[in-house]
């Protein structure tokens, strides 16, 4: 497979420290075995996620400059919102920090006791928002998902059949929301058909159920559409994004990703002008005045043409070849990773490549772990690790998936940098029989995997 060549030049560098393999294994032992207490510094690569660590433009630069930073009215917010609106296709436009400031505003207005979010996979910070909110948070996905080995085309998909059963199970009166993830980042960053949306649109009306997108990859998620959907082959980014989201009632997004800025958020409700009223006075509340949302007047600059840049179809061509680049070099090499590859970063099944290390020994952070010693590389378990312990009985719970996560920022490392990826992995599976499990000696009682100390069995 050929490299899709950049569609930029690199205009400004930053400069990465080169630790030595004994430097690196005493950084991560001081660390406690936990990525998450790595500096940054003391990274080569940083795959930990492609979140907020994506690379500005020289437009988006400029835009710093530019940006209005009037406690109200600013002139940059008006930019944004008619950027959105014209994106989207939706009336009200509200900017937020981050994704899951739009999760706080919004879902606490249609959920509560008793009620259920069912979507294609929940966030892990959107599953937290709908039971902060005192609800439920159920997932639905197509079975292909579970099988990291089974190519198809929309691995992202919800189960549309069992979308139907289980609002009819509850009862379509206590279903507060149906969310649909945008790609898929539980399942791989995989993507999701716009007719499976169109689908999950028609069920929801047909039961009076609001339905939301969550929107944080849409961008990826269209390129996708276009390259794998029968009849979009001549349909532009643009134009699909504004079919899916046509679908749906409002979304909430995380602009830290596929808007490639360093921080944002954005919530957009179509037309329900009383729900956006109550909104508006949540945002007023948690985040700031409605015109600049817990961001800086240069951020909503950034992002108002960070909304336009990530529609160009060179630079996702790019971008998602990056992608299937590194996949085509683990397909030589015979590594598993959630195939197809998706559209954030490569999901690799260390199930298989450490079978004897069990679930209750991490093999996902154990490959993590093993990245870093042997080339700087920072990734994060997606399994029985970040899973945790059942809040009832204090067991280990089982992931479906033992996967070490190597998640791509935008525009900022080259075809060198991925092949570094590809040869470290390679060297790992060499000796993989000779790499060790780890145990816990010490965890916080919620979200433990980003503090937990850990030690080599
Ligand atoms: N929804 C999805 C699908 C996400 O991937 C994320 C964040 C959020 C919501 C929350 O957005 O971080 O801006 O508050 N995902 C990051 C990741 C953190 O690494 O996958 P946020």
């Amino acid at each position: 497979i050929k490299y899709i060549p950049e569609p930029f030049r690199i205009k400004m560098v930053e400069t990465i420290k080169m630790l030595t393999r004994e430097e690196r294994e005493q950084k991560i032992a001081e660390a406690k075995y936990n990525l998450f207490n790595l500096k940054g510094e003391d990274v080569y690569i940083d795959l930990l996620t492609d979140s907020g660590t994506n690379a500005m433009s020289q437009d988006q630069w400029a835009g710093v400059m530019k940006g209005d930073e009037a406690y109200a009215g600013a002139s940059s917010y008006f930019k944004l919102v008619e950027a959105a609106q014209d994106i989207f296709g939706y009336k009200y436009i509200q900017p937020v920090h981050q994704g899951r400031a739009a999760e706080k505003v919004l879902f606490a207005l249609l959920m509560g006791e008793g009620k259920y979010s069912i979507s294609n996979m929940h966030f892990d910070t959107t599953r937290a928002h709908v039971e902060l909110a005192g609800a439920r948070a159920i997932d639905c996905v197509v079975p292909e998902a579970a099988d990291p080995a089974k190519r198809v085309p929309f691995k992202g998909n919800m189960d549309v059949e069992k979308l139907e059963s289980l609002i009819k199970e509850h009862g379509a009166d206590k279903i507060g929301l149906v969310i649909m993830t945008i790609t898929n980042n539980s399942a791989g960053g995989q993507p999701v058909a716009a007719q499976n949306v169109r689908e999950t649109a028609d069920i929801c009306k047909k039961y009076g159920i609001k339905f939301c997108i969550d929107a944080a990859r849409y961008a990826e998620n269209a390129f996708f559409i276009k390259q794998r959907e029968p009849g979009y082959e001549n349909t532009s980014i643009k134009e699909i994004i504004k079919e899916v989201f046509s679908y749906a009632d409002m979304f909430t997004m995380s602009a830290k990703k596929d808007t490639i800025v360093n921080m944002g958020g954005l919530l957009g409700i179509k037309d329900d002008e009383e729900l956006f009223q109550a909104c508006k006075g949540r945002t007023i509340s948690f985040e700031g005045f409605v015109t600049y949302g817990g961001l800086s007047g240069r951020d909503l600059e950034c992002l108002a043409i960070g909304l336009y840049e990530g529609l160009d179809e060179n630079y996702l061509r790019y971008r998602i070849g990056q992608m299937e680049y590194l996949a085509a070099r683990l397909d030589e090499a015979g590594i598993a990773y959630q195939s197809p590859v998706g559209g954030h970063g490569v999901f690799v099944d260390a199930k298989s490549m450490f079978p004897h290390i069990p679930y209750n020994e991490f093999p996902g952070q154990a490959l993590a772990i093993e990245l870093y010693k042997e080339a700087g590389i920072r990734s994060c378990d997606i399994g029985s690790y970040m899973l945790g312990n059942d809040p009832d009985t204090g067991e280990q719970l089982h992931a479906d998936f033992e996967f070490t996560r190597l998640a791509i920022p935008r525009r900022v490392y080259t075809q060198a940098h991925i092949d570094i990826m590809a040869d470290a992995l390679i060297n790992i599976k060499e000796r993989a029989s000779e790499v060790k499990g780890y145990k816990i000696t010490w965890e916080p009682p919620i979200l433990r995997h980003f503090q937990a100390s850990l030690e080599p069995i």
